[in-house]
């Protein structure tokens, strides 16, 4: 099916800096979730803020948890996707099921949203760029970092010129859940991850770099493990170099909270020939050390970002556009992140499989 035919019926909702909010009351797009663990519960409270889409389905494995997520639950995708009239779907499961979910929601003519990190490896990220491709079918990753409100307000400057060019960052990711014998009480399967904290967390600033600065030529990676009970790595430092001339590093941890702590896990400082923007971990924004824009969200997870991401899915599906975070513009992020990790093992840097 060709993006647009599958174009929904209402012309009316505005972006604005913020995210999607509709001036008008468009239908309310029907939706199912497969997924209902940690974060689907986060996107489910999400959804259920949102005028503009409904769940009326919810598909786990654990049939009590998609139960207790929408009026009709199941424990088989295909039987959900097949007994009811949809307008999405939306994947909350670990990466490993991501590509066949996709592919099942794709070949029933369903746009998509799907969690990061895409996929287990970049061979299956690959063959999901293909499948969306292809079939032009919308396929979306839930990368909500980017809609963090502060983030929104530090662009808005950034684009403005406040501080000129810029030329180099600090982004930083940071928590206390990950020493001691039962780490991440939230995700405590991450223990087992052998790929650990670039893949599942850093991923996020790397997108960030991405979102303000373009495409990534280089990387260069360090990374270290430090509790010894599990599988991954728990710190690691990444230099990135990006196609305008702008370097930078990304780094993170789980050892410690920030300073201040927040919503953020870290700071975001980004440098130009006129001087510095800075958001902190709580959200707030300073430019060359004064405050310019103070973080007041106190709904949602971090800032109501899954909730922003979520509105900007339907607005373009409302609106036919593509995705910010679309699978081809998305791509470059996952394929840094594998870039990383082969960075780290032969100590060289390395461009992006793009
Ligand atoms: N964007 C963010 O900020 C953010 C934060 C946390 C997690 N995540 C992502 O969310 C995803 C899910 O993570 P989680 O911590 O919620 O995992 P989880 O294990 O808590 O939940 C996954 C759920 O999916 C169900 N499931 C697995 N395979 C299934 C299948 N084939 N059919 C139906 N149900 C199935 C499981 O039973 C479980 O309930 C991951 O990709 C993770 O990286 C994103």
């Amino acid at each position: 099916m060709r993006p647009e035919h599958i174009t929904l019926r209402n012309n009316s909702l505005t972006a604005r800096a913020h995210g999607i909010v509709s001036d008008v009351n468009p239908r309310k797009l029907r939706g199912a979730i497969v997924g209902c663990g940690y974060f689907g519960q986060i996107q489910l409270e999400a959804w259920r803020r949102m005028d503009c889409a409904e769940i009326i389905a919810a598909c786990d494995a654990d049939i009590a948890r998609a139960t207790a997520s929408a009026e009709h639950a199941y424990t088989d995708p295909l039987e959900m996707l097949t007994r009811h009239k949809l307008d999405f779907v939306d994947i909350a499961t670990r990466p490993d099921t991501h590509l066949s979910l996709v592919q099942l929601c794709v070949d029933n003519g369903l746009p998509v949203i799907v969690q990061k990190p895409m996929a287990p490896n970049l061979a299956e990220a690959s063959e999901m760029l293909r499948l969306a491709q292809t079939t032009g079918i919308p396929v979306m990753v839930h990368e909500n970092w980017r809609w963090q409100p502060w983030h929104r307000e530090m662009k808005l400057r950034l684009d403005a010129g406040v501080i000129g060019k810029p030329f180099g960052y600090h982004f930083t990711m940071m928590n206390n859940d990950g020493l001691g014998p039962s780490p991440y009480p939230n995700q405590p399967y991450f223990s087992a991850m052998p790929k650990l904290l670039i893949f599942e967390s850093l991923v996020h600033p790397v997108d960030l770099t991405r979102f303000y600065f373009g495409e990534i030529r280089k990387v260069f990676a360090v990374k270290r493990r430090r509790n010894p009970l599990i599988a991954g790595e728990d710190r690691a430092l990444l230099v990135l170099s990006h196609d305008g001339d702008v370097d930078g590093v990304v780094e993170g941890q789980r050892y410690l909270q920030p300073e201040p702590p927040g919503p953020a896990m870290g700071h975001s400082l980004i440098e130009g020939e006129l001087g510095r923007l800075v958001t902190l971990a709580n959200g707030d924004l300073l430019l060359n050390g004064h405050l310019i824009w103070q973080n007041q969200t106190t709904l949602g997870y971090k800032g109501d970002s899954v909730r922003a991401t979520q509105e900007h899915f339907i607005s373009c599906l409302n609106e036919g556009k593509e995705f910010e975070s679309s699978a081809a513009r998305y791509f470059g992020t996952f394929a840094a992140v594998d870039a990383a990790y082969l960075s780290a093992d032969q100590e060289r840097a390395l461009a992006p499989q793009v």
